[in-house]
């Protein structure tokens, strides 16, 4: 699809939000899989100051940053507000969410018919890879707190950081 010529082709956006405290491998497998069917695919760092995470919101965005230099087209900011407003200020129209059993259910449709009646913006939701339907990042922090093995649950960098964190506690 191309637009007039001076604003060039209408890229397809849609938006992956979440705390992201850390991005685990569940979360990267929904961000590979939206860059695959967007053109752009914004990944939201969306800032809850009542919730003190174990990584700074500048941490949380250079992780995602890293883990996902690779597909090309993923865009990662952080956003203090709602997700309503992000997706309205850079032409959005879709959040991509991704659902690991019919628990997450719930509440994502409650959140999706909230955004939609707000603004019209659409969510779709992804079944999780069966391997990550257990995954969240709460999990990983306190089974790793613990010193359990969380290796094959979120990837390299955040291993590596969560340790470091971890140590320093
Ligand atoms: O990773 P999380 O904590 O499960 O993500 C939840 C998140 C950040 C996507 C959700 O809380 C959210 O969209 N927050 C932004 C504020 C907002 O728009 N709230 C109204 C939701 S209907």
């Amino acid at each position: 699809m191309t637009g007039p010529e001076s604003e060039g082709p209408v890229l397809r956006r849609a938006v992956c939000p979440g705390s992201f405290d850390p991005v685990t491998n569940g979360h990267l497998d929904i961000i590979a899989r939206a860059s695959k069917l967007y053109d752009v695919v914004h990944v939201a760092v969306m800032i809850n100051k009542s919730k003190k995470g174990i990584f700074s919101v500048e941490e949380r965005l250079d992780l995602i940053r890293g883990v996902t230099a690779e597909y090309g087209n993923v865009e990662v900011e952080a956003f203090h507000g709602l997700l309503v407003d992000f997706c309205k200020q850079r032409d959005i129209p879709a959040i991509v969410k991704g659902l690991r059993a019919v628990s997450d259910f719930d509440y994502e449709l409650q959140m999706a018919q909230m955004n939609h009646g707000l603004s019209g913006v659409e969510t779709l939701f992804v079944p999780t890879n069966p391997t990550y339907s257990f995954l969240s990042s709460s999990l990983v922090k306190e089974v790793a707190a613990w010193g359990g093995d969380v290796s094959h649950l979120v990837p390299g960098p955040v291993l590596e950081a969560l340790t470091e964190r971890l140590a320093e506690r």
